[in-house]
């Protein structure tokens, strides 16, 4: 069993602006989702726990070692596929698995090929190994990128939103892909995509302003807002009913729903099963 410990964690940045802002949370295996809007610090999260950024305050710690502190024990046992890989270099699939490989440690030559090989297959690229990375398609460079992320059988694998813009075929199988692995490593998955949370993860956190504003597993969180959400539609014109926590107004079939949180009946709505998308919104639309 493996355990990330992260511990009042701040990064900011050379503006001042913390990014992660005195965050806490402990992950064990399994795929935990971490679900936030645009800017919420996702990236800057993950991308501080790869070491690719430092941390201004706070711990981290995988299986009791500092992530700060011993950046080779990262590099060894941690995978990472970014929101932005930035530009591929000329150079095959193969070749380029081969050089992060050596980057990564793993300086036996069989070893390496062997490793290479076997991810190239998992990943469904094989028949693709000669091309150049930059001449795959969106999904063909994601499955890449999740091989080189394997590399070095890590045993936390990082991906920060790695299905945005696949197609749903796609997708699908990054999904399946993610869950395969997904049985005795840590997977951090950031995304928008509540229904990829809901089907994949097993724990998950909404986060926002660099905090973690909702933890815990996905049928619990809904579990909880049972007999609370209400919606009804609404016209143009018509007012908005005040008073309440309104965690979405929403296009459904080109009629506008409006959506609230609420203990009691609130009049002229209808009672609807709470799904995750309510949790997300409920937590962000919450004073904090
Ligand atoms: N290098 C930087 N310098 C200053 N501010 C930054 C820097 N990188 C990110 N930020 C700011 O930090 C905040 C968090 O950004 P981050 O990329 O971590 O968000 P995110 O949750 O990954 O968003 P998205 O879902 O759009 O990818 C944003 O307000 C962003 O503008
Ligand atoms: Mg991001």
């Amino acid at each position: 069993m493996n355990q990330l410990k992260i511990s009042h964690l701040t990064v900011t940045y050379n503006n001042g602006f913390h990014a992660v802002n005195d965050l806490s949370l402990d992950i064990g295996n399994g795929m935990f989702g971490l679900l936030g809007p645009n800017g919420a610090g996702k990236s800057s999260l993950m991308k501080t726990l790869a070491g690719l950024q430092k941390c201004s305050s706070g711990r981290m710690t995988l299986n009791g070692i500092d992530i700060s502190e011993n950046p080779d024990y990262i590099r060894q046992n941690l995978g990472f596929l970014p929101q932005d890989f930035g530009v591929y270099p000329k150079v095959s699939a193969q070749d380029l698995l081969n050089h992060i490989a050596l980057l990564k440690g793993i300086s036996n030559r069989s070893e390496r090929s062997a490793q290479v090989e076997s991810l190239l297959e998992k990943v469904n690229l094989t028949h693709f190994r000669n091309k150049e990375v930059r001449t795959f398609s969106g999904g063909m460079r994601q499955r890449f990128g999740i091989a080189q992320a394997l590399l070095g059988n890590p045993r936390i694998v990082i991906v920060d939103e790695p299905t945005a813009g696949l197609d749903p075929g796609e997708r699908n199988r990054f999904n399946t892909l993610l869950d395969e692995i997904s049985k005795d490593v840590i997977i951090i998955l950031s995304t928008h995509l509540v229904e990829d949370v809901r089907n994949l993860c097993s724990e998950m956190a909404v986060m926002n302003y660099g905090k973690i504003l909702n933890a815990g597993k996905p049928d619990e969180l809904i579990d909880a807002l049972k007999d609370k959400i209400w919606m009804k539609s609404f016209g143009p014109n018509e007012p908005e009913t005040a008073g309440y926590q309104i965690i979405s107004r929403q296009m459904i079939n080109r009629q506008m729903y409006l959506t609230v949180f609420s203990e009691t009946e609130p009049e002229g709505f209808h009672t609807v099963p709470p799904q995750l998308e309510h949790v997300y919104f409920k937590t962000l639309t919450q004073n904090f």
